[in-house]
């Protein structure tokens, strides 16, 4: 490939597709394409999607009408659409955008670059959206490109086979397949020595990881394996299934210490009835059940989730279920969300849909009254020490910094920019709605 090319990438989505595009730059990167934010420099523009709701997926077709113009401009330029959307409409989106080069699809970043010089030499568009059941990409571990990173996301497992009966994700994703143990090992070592200090694990469901390797870890021994390399101080994950937490998962919060204080545990909804109708697997009670042993094991746990309004069939006794679950847990956050019916999906051909207006102002009650407990939760940790991961300057301002309390609170604080990358112990000086602000002591 030629010398000095420039890519502009834009991602939509979940921190899944944020780590597929870090590989792909990284692929690019070997092939001699950098990384631009001026998107009238690239040569090729990439758009990484997401079609778990309408809204990403809109945003994707809004953001490549814009595309048009610089295609007219420039006839050398590639676009290209990966992620999510490109996997569900593989060709469609060819005939739909005539100016689109190329789509590629989930199981397929690792062919960007012959994908790219395909369509250079033929000039004509490319579609790649195969599954394999050996997922290359899930091997990739991508360099950063900006030096000075604190943390990093390490894929362990893909896929999903869940099929929540609103959910697109199995259908885009493909099956679950777990990675070696060895190579995720592998990664890591190599990433510590490069002056990474946090992990977050990434799957669909990471505590299905091992289920499909013969003789392989279970999530818990993987993550007993990752709290015993050197220059690793924590350990995030994302996301859990709250069917398929483990009691030794609960276990590994009081017991290894580099994992943190802090679990991303989707619920969905508080009403059985919903929940079995959304083929999620548990009940309600036995969702707060694990938060309470949660709780149990690691009282200072940050519990985050994510719940959706207007499911079908969702009456409004269905949703004060869902309020009376949030006000029994008190959630630390939660992603709200309103149901979007997704094409091809079980609950898209359900009869009950509820209507935008009442979803709408569902989703604001119960924002409304998570803002509060979130508020009052940060006021409680005010007075409280705390240690946090220095991860960068702060938005608000010279000499601030910023970084995350253990429970994935981010904390603001007055502090010489040599901290980054250090473990600072914090006073939490006051607790706001969406950070905190601390004071080194
Ligand atoms: N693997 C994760 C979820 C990934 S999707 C898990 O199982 O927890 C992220 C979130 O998007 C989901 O937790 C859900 O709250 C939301 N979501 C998924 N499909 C949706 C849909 N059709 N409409 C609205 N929200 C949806
Ligand atoms: Fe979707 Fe359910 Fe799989 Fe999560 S577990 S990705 S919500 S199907
Ligand atoms: Fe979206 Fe795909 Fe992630 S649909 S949420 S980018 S797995």
């Amino acid at each position: 490939m030629p010398n000095g090319k420039f890519v502009y990438l834009k991602t939509f989505g979940c921190q899944m597709n944020v780590h597929d595009s870090e590989k792909m730059l990284s692929i690019l990167a070997e092939h001699n394409y950098r990384p631009t934010e001026d998107i009238h420099r690239a040569d090729i523009i990439l758009l990484n999607t997401c079609s778990v709701r309408a809204k990403p997926e809109q945003k994707v077709y809004s953001a490549l009408g814009r595309l048009e113009r610089l295609k007219e401009k420039n006839h050398h330029l590639i676009i290209g659409v990966g992620g999510c959307v490109a996997q569900q409409e593989g060709e469609r989106l060819l005939d739909r955008i005539g100016y689109l080069d190329l789509v590629f699809g989930t199981h397929n970043l690792h062919r960007l670059p012959d994908l790219i010089r395909d369509v250079q030499a033929s000039r004509r568009p490319m579609c790649a959206v195969e599954f394999y059941d050996e997922v290359r990409s899930l091997d990739i571990s991508p360099i950063p490109l900006d030096g000075e990173k604190v943390k990093s996301y390490v894929t362990i497992i893909q896929g999903c086979e869940n099929f929540c009966s609103f959910c697109i994700v199995p259908y885009v994703r493909g099956r679950e397949k777990s990675r070696p143990s060895e190579n995720i090992l592998g990664e890591i070592k190599a990433l510590s020595k490069r002056g990474i200090r946090e992990v977050t694990l990434l799957g669909q469901n990471v505590n299905s990881y091992g289920k499909d390797l013969s003789g392989g870890f279970t999530f818990p021994q993987l993550l007993a394996h990752i709290n015993e390399i050197q220059g690793i101080w924590r350990i995030r994950f994302t996301t859990s299934h709250p069917k398929d937490i483990s009691e030794e998962l609960i276990m590994a919060f009081g017991k290894l210490e580099k994992v943190c204080k802090h679990i991303h545990l989707p619920f969905q909804s508080g009403s059985d009835r919903v929940l079995e109708r959304m083929n999620r697997g548990y009940t309600r009670k036995q969702y707060m059940e694990k938060a309470e042993q949660l709780r149990k094991v690691c009282p200072e746990i940050g519990i985050t989730a994510d719940v959706m309004v207007g499911f079908p069939g969702e009456g409004e006794r269905e949703f004060h279920d869902t309020l009376d679950l949030i006000q029994r847990v008190q959630f630390d956050n939660l992603f709200s969300f309103k149901y979007s019916p997704r094409k091809g999906t079980r609950a898209a051909h359900l009869l009950d849909q509820i209507g935008e207006s009442t979803k709408s102002h569902r989703l604001q009650v119960l924002q409304e009254l998570q803002k509060g407990i979130t508020l009052k939760r940060n006021q409680a940790l005010e007075g409280r020490y705390e240690e946090i991961l220095v991860e960068g300057l702060s938005k608000w301002g010279e000499e601030e910094i910023t970084g995350r309390t253990s429970s994935n609170k981010v904390v603001n604080l007055n502090g010489n920019p040599d901290l980054i990358g250090q473990l600072v112990k914090v006073r939490i000086e006051e607790g706001y709605a969406n950070s905190l602000r601390g004071k080194i002591i």
